[in-house]
């Protein structure tokens, strides 16, 4: 790897999360930093601009990570491109879809390397069902439920968060993170998109939700809510497949459970799963179907499950076991948060030095979850 100079623009709290983790990283060094308040100068020897167009014109800078409000990213993002800069956004990718298509025609012609920073791909446990998910381990996903309670204390009443202009609202916010987890683990594409807001004091949307229909009968919901005190926040994610049922805690998900049929080729496949620990093991003929109770008449409906073929979500498995267990990271949320920020970088990096790596955070799929959070968002307006 050669030595990359980075310059962040935006030095609030996230930049400064992003410069402590990145800052130990081999063959890269943070070299600028922009924002427009002074007062977020963190001294030598790291150089401040208070004019972000400075920073993108500073031949020492290869990478600029723009880290300002997101109405900002398109314009600081275009601009840096056009002067030869690689650049990583954070997300949302923009405000808008015209915006974010300006992002991605700036990469296109110039050429440059440019990601978004959908650091939950990069999460242990997130990476670890999308490689399972794509031997098929689970069978399809028909079901993905987001019930996130955030706080809203560090949030002031002119925080720009609350500004639709300004942040797009929770769901371009904030959802984008987990609508593209869900785009992470399956191809399909949504089809139909319905959202709904209300708000706790009459004046702030602060809780919102986000019905996604995808292809092949995928129907995902975000339930956010910025109500509550830190010390209450809760994340829960549940991922329904045709063959596993997995519950993720935290927003940034740190442990699980699971519940899963596997056969004895998907069984191996499990271990990749970061702390599996087997809870309970059942061979499938031992299972009792308690879905009908006692006496309930003829059972001529259950096919041959004893055989080891089972029929979910109208498609027939091969499985003979059901394996309970739990999943934890066991690192805490900083360390998982830090590690994840650090690999979007070196994806990043990756695709500056060999134009055959293949991106894991590609603006496309920016695009895609903002298209779908600016719809539900639109579809939830409407309906005040
Ligand atoms: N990927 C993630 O996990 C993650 C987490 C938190 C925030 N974010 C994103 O990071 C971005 C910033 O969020 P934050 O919480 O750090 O906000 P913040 O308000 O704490 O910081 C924003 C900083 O940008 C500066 N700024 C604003 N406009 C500017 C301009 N035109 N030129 C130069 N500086 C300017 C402000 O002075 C401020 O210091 C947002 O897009 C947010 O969604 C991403």
């Amino acid at each position: 790897m050669t030595n990359h100079n980075i310059g962040i623009i935006g030095y609030g709290g996230f930049g400064k999360f992003l410069h402590n983790a990145w800052k130990s990283l081999p063959s890269v060094e943070i070299k600028a930093i922009a924002d427009k308040d002074e007062n977020r100068n963190p001294g030598a020897p790291v150089t401040f601009y208070n004019s972000w167009r400075d920073l993108i014109n500073d031949p020492a800078i290869d990478i600029v990570s723009v880290v300002t409000p997101p109405r900002t990213h398109a314009e600081i993002a275009c601009a840096a491109l056009d002067a030869g800069k690689h650049v990583l956004v954070e997300k949302p990718l923009a405000v808008t879809f015209r915006d974010a298509e300006k992002i991605i025609a700036a990469r296109d012609r110039s050429g440059k390397t440019a990601a978004i920073d959908f650091m939950q791909r990069f999460n242990p446990i997130v990476e670890a069902l999308h490689h399972l998910g794509q031997k098929n381990v689970f069978g399809k996903l028909r079901r993905v439920d987001v019930e996130n309670y955030a706080q809203d204390s560090s949030l002031s009443d002119d925080h720009w968060f609350w500004n639709p202009d300004i942040g797009g609202g929770i769901l371009v916010e904030h959802a984008v993170h987990f609508i593209d987890i869900v785009h992470f683990l399956t191809d399909v594409q949504p089809t139909r998109i319905d959202g709904f807001s209300a708000s706790t004091d009459g004046r702030r949307e602060n809780q919102v939700v986000a019905n996604v229909v995808y292809e092949d009968g995928l129907i995902a919901t975000h339930y956010h809510s910025f109500t509550r005190p830190g010390f209450f926040e809760d994340t829960s994610i549940r991922l329904s497949y045709d063959l596993a049922q997995i519950d993720l805690h935290g927003w940034i998900p740190l442990t699980g459970e699971i519940r899963v049929l596997v056969n004895s080729e998907t069984e191996k496949e499990l271990s990749k799963l970061p702390g599996f620990r087997e809870i309970r093991t059942q061979k499938i003929n031992e299972i009792e179907d308690e879905s009908r109770p006692e006496g309930w008449g003829s059972d001529d409906s259950i096919e041959n499950e004893t055989s080891g073929t089972i029929r979910s979500g109208t498609t027939d498995y091969q499985i003979d076991k059901m394996i309970t267990a739990k999943l934890d990271i066991g690192k805490s949320k900083a360390e998982v948060y830090q590690q994840s920020v650090r690999s979007v970088m070196t994806d990043l990096i990756k695709a500056i030095e060999n134009s055959e790596h293949r991106l894991r955070t590609p603006l496309e799929s920016g695009l895609l979850s903002l298209d779908v959070a600016i719809q539900a968002t639109e579809a939830g307006r409407k309906k005040e």
